[in-house]
């Protein structure tokens, strides 16, 4: 496992939730029941995001309980790598995940990564986004810190909880402002328009479909 320095109070709140006890619930918590009840956007699509994009050599970054790593199809002789600020989250997607012995970094991926590592094919941020502080435009940043680990015809997805004018129940929008005030959450911001745009300016091609408050994204790189 590699370390890097130490982060600010906003960027720490937004990992700090994921202890031991909260990834022992995490699953049922917030892929059973909050994806399908609150967030309307059933965890089935997710994992349907991720078998169509994976490739056989994938970095999955903010890891949670590598719930999706454990449940996609990935092809034989996969090389992955886990990143994650949070080391309890990448102790339990490495055993989750442990019949591809993934590589693990521990890094906050809001600042540059200072690693060197063989780039990748495809490279999945699935529920970061709504986690890190700023706008989208400001957390966007994690894009230019992947890309140069993204291969040229590369996938960069996930999915994220928006706001803005995502339609959204009020249980919706009282979780999301309780996980805001807690700073698990800083998507009181967030849009899909502001999503849009900083997805056209990285990207070839770029796609996106809102599934409830959830917006599942994903942006190829060219360079040519
Ligand atoms: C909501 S969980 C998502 C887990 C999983 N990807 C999923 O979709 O279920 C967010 C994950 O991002 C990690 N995380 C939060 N802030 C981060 C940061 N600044 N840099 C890297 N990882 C971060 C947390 O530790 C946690 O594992």
């Amino acid at each position: 496992m590699f370390k890097n320095k130490e982060v600010d109070e906003d960027v720490r709140k937004g990992q700090a939730a994921y202890t031991k006890a909260l990834l022992f619930i995490y699953d049922l918590l917030v892929l059973k029941i909050s994806n399908t009840y609150i967030w309307k956007c059933p965890t089935k699509n997710l994992i349907k995001l991720y078998d169509d994009n994976l490739t056989n050599n994938h970095l999955d970054v903010g890891v949670g309980t590598g719930y999706y790593l454990k449940h996609c199809d990935f092809p034989k002789d996969t090389r992955l790598v886990l990143m994650d600020l949070n080391k309890n989250s990448l102790n339990v997607a490495s055993e989750n995940a442990k019949e591809l012995k993934p590589a693990t970094f521990i890094h906050n991926i809001l600042e540059p990564i200072p690693f060197q590592i063989n780039p990748f094919d495809s490279i999945s941020i699935n529920y970061l986004l709504h986690c890190l502080p700023g706008t989208i435009s400001d957390k966007s940043i994690v894009f230019d810190h992947l890309l140069p680990l993204l291969n040229n015809n590369g996938v960069i997805f996930g999915s994220t909880i928006l706001q803005g004018d995502i339609p959204r129940t009020r249980k919706a929008q009282k979780l999301m402002d309780f996980y805001n005030s807690k700073g698990i959450f800083s998507n009181t911001k967030d849009t899909y328009e502001d999503l849009e745009k900083n997805l056209k300016k990285r990207f070839a091609s770029y796609e996106m479909k809102v599934i409830g408050c959830v917006c599942l994204f994903k942006g190829i790189k060219n360079n040519l």
